[in-house]
């Protein structure tokens, strides 16, 4: 019977049913959030003289304590406790005594997790996006080394016309600099305060919530405290986020994966970032992109979850939202450690130019810029120009050469209309600095664009 809410109870509580409805095993990680939303909490409760200076002063240095025994590990977590709130609450108590049974006055477990779980998301929302950064950092290091180092760019996995490597990490900076956009934007819609709201529907006591706003950081109090203490959405969002994150992380990966292989060749991963085989003595394997592109998938899974629990609930707090945390504490930590090994994997692997230049002549790269010729210098219609360019293409298949190694006598056979001037147009780095419209792949373009990531990283 030592529950904080045994009033009304007979007899105590069945150890399965502590077991059952815990979460202080997992939720004392936002010990910091809740001690601080209590100080904030005490802090207001004073100037509005519901409590007075001495037992502020009692309240903010019991707490001092018990953070102090939770960092150095002396903290007694008990599931039958049954939350960090009470626990917390529970020893402040018995360091303090009378005063400690005074903080919970105007004030929830509901709007209390409210403010702790939404602090968290808001917190980690800020560090993902300087994690992010960090990675763009690497990946524009690597992207301006190569600017022109030509390799194919693909549509269905098949080579379709010759780009620079910069190019290609510069659609990845792209989708990173999104992603960044999308942590900011919820972090700014979120960033408002659920303390004050109480079990629903607000409280008698004459509280000031602009100032525990205020002093939690927050930009406003929320506007209905009904939604406030039910709302998740925030926590949706960062799941969402993250899921969009490992999304392009997992596309990255994969692409890493294939470029390791002997096929492709076109990377090769530091021994620091690659793992072995217990079997094959001779194998390298990319374990790092691989488990990324495996995890992007369990972080799916807990925003799956989340708004599984959310879809059927009514107003306003419910004991499924208890469910809330583990998936978005997942996700964040698996997020970060995502983000920083795939940057050090960035930051030591070899790029193999030779390899994705060798691989640019395999597959006639050049053929649309033949069909642009004819029909920019011999006014040649442009289907009349595929056709003919698809001829050029058979030669050269026939020949066992590229596109671009054909002589002329066999372009000026297959048409009469072609001129020297053509050879030029077929020379692959041609080819893709040709590409000069907004957005393009040309080396020019390449580097207008990664001085806008360079311009954006800087802000
Ligand atoms: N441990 C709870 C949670 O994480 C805290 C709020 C409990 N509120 C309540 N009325 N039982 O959601």
């Amino acid at each position: 019977m030592d529950k904080m809410w045994s009033g009304r109870f007979s007899t105590g509580t069945s150890s399965l049913l502590d077991a059952f409805n815990a979460s202080i095993m997992f939720d004392r990680k936002l010990y910091r959030e809740d001690i601080e939303g209590s100080i904030a909490h005490a802090t207001m409760l004073t100037k509005q003289n519901i409590l007075t200076q001495e037992e502020l002063t009692q309240i903010t240095e019991g707490l001092a304590q018990v953070l102090k025994e939770i960092e150095s590990g002396e903290f007694e977590w008990k599931i039958s406790d049954e939350d960090l709130h009470m626990a917390i609450e529970k020893r402040l108590t018995t360091l303090i005594g009378d005063a400690g049974k005074k903080l919970h006055t105007a004030r929830s477990r509901n709007d209390q997790v409210a403010v702790d779980f939404r602090r968290y998301v808001l917190r980690k929302n800020l560090e993902i996006v300087d994690a992010l950064k960090l990675l763009m950092q690497e990946v524009l290091v690597v992207a301006q080394k190569h600017t022109e180092t030509l390799l194919p760019g693909m549509t269905h996995l098949q080579h379709a016309q010759p780009i620079n490597f910069g190019f290609h990490l510069g659609a990845y900076l792209s989708m990173f600099k999104r992603d960044i956009e999308r942590f900011e934007s919820s972090h700014k819609r979120n960033n408002i305060s659920p303390l004050g709201c109480a079990a629903l529907a607000g409280t008698p006591h004459n509280i000031d919530r602009d100032l525990t706003a205020s002093l939690l950081g927050f930009d406003a109090p929320s506007v209905n405290c009904l939604d406030t203490v039910s709302d998740r959405d925030f926590a949706l969002e960062i799941l969402f986020n993250i899921s969009t994150m490992m999304m392009h992380i997992s596309r990255l990966s994969e692409e890493l994966v294939m470029w390791s292989s002997y096929e492709f060749g076109f990377v090769e991963l530091s021994d620091e970032y690659s793992t072995g085989s217990s079997i094959m003595p001779q194998k390298k394997n990319p374990d790092v992109p691989e488990l990324l592109r495996g995890k992007t998938g369990r972080v799916y899974g807990s925003l799956m979850g989340l708004l599984t629990v959310m879809k059927g609930l009514p107003l306003a707090y419910n004991k499924d939202t208890q469910e809330d945390k583990e998936g978005v504490f997942d996700a964040v930590e698996t997020a970060e450690i995502s983000l920083e090994i795939l940057k050090e994997a960035i930051k030591t692997m070899q790029v193999k130019a030779h390899n994705m230049a060798k691989a640019s002549k395999i597959g006639h790269l050049s053929a649309t810029d033949l069909a642009d010729y004819l029909v920019q210098k011999c006014n040649i219609p442009f289907r009349e120009a595929h056709f003919i360019t698809g001829k050029a293409v058979a030669k050269s298949e026939e020949l066992k050469i590229d596109l671009s190694e054909i002589e002329l006598k066999y372009l000026q056979e297959i048409d009469a209309r072609i001129n020297a001037d053509v050879l030029e147009f077929l020379v692959l780095e041609n080819s893709m600095n040709a590409r000069k419209s907004a957005g393009g792949t040309a080396t020019v373009r390449t580097n207008e664009q990664l001085e806008y990531f360079k311009n954006f990283l800087g802000e």
